[in-house]
This record gives C-alpha cells, structure tokens and sequence, in this order.
C-alpha cells in the first residue's frame, strides 16, 4: 500500500545507474509500462527491496500511476515491497512439492532459523516465504535461497544447507 509521500523528483530517488540500466530495458519495449516489472526488478537488484518513495519515481518515470505500478508489484511476488534479510528464501509450497512433503521441511526450516513464512531472522540475514511453484517439480521439494537453488530436500540437507551459511557468515 502507498502511504502518503510528498513525491519526490525521479532523479534524486532514482540513482543514475538505476536510469541507466531501466533506460536500456525502455529501449526494448513499445510503451514504457512494458517495463514497469524489468524497472523494478532493476532497484530491487541493487536495494534489496522496492520502498514506497522508489515505487513513486519508477511510475513517475515511466509515465503511469503508482497505483497502476503498485498493482502489478503486489501481482508479482517476487517483488518485495517490505525491507527484507540479506538472503530470501523462496519455498515452494505447490502440490508436487507438497506431495513430497515440503510441510515437514518448511518446519525444519522455522525450527531452525526461528522464524515463519513472511519473517526475518533476528539478525537480518534470512527472509522466509512461500511461493508458487519454481519449475523443478521433478526435484521436489525444493527452494531458492537468494540465487541458488536447492532440490531434493530432506531434513539433513536442510541442517546441511543452514550450517555451511552459517559458517559461511563466520
Ligand atoms: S511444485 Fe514445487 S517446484 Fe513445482
């Protein structure tokens, strides 16, 4: 939801490599719309996430209502519109996943990083979410954990997974 923000001069909230880089994306499409997900693709990329200030200078510079922008942000859920861990965990949740008992490797998860779906760790370095199916269905259950993609997943690999971030995080 947009909150009221006096709206701010697309320059000085937009970066110019985050111009740049939404300009060469404008060059590919008709409209400008047509860019409006790449756009926000390209501030989350370098944010973490899409405030609500950045969302009013990508639809100011895209020539479309920020509710227009908010509605395609809020469709694809990939775009995070609330301040988010260092990595995202993307937990596929869909029926073949489900079938292969996904349930009980999201509580592995909660259990081990303490936190539910839409939730971050204490120490900011993990967001938790569900999402729709991520096109490995054949390697059920499965989860991203920012880019990397994790397949098979049992118990052991979750603890697994988890102990080697954490000794990555030293
Ligand atoms: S249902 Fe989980 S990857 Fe397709």
């Amino acid at each position: 939801m947009i909150h009221n923000i006096i709206q701010s001069d697309t320059s000085s909230t937009l970066t110019s490599e985050e111009i740049h880089l939404i300009n060469i994306e404008l060059s590919h499409v008709p409209q400008k719309s047509g860019a409006a997900i790449d756009a926000l693709k390209i501030v989350q990329d370098k944010r973490g996430w899409v405030s609500d200030e950045c969302l009013i200078a990508i639809a100011k510079y895209l020539e479309m209502s920020s509710e227009e922008l908010e509605g395609i942000a809020t469709f694809y859920n990939l775009i995070f519109r609330r301040p988010v861990g260092e990595k995202v965990i993307l937990f596929c949740d869909s029926v073949s996943c489900w079938l292969c008992g996904c349930e009980k490797q999201k509580h592995k998860i909660s259990e081990i990083l303490k936190i539910d779906y839409g939730e971050t760790t204490k120490n900011k370095q993990f967001t938790f979410l569900p999402v729709p199916c991520l096109g490995a269905c054949d390697k059920a259950p499965v989860m991203m954990v920012g880019d990397e993609l994790f397949t098979n997943l049992d118990s052991s690999k979750i603890e697994q997974i988890f102990t080697d971030y954490e000794q990555e995080a030293g």
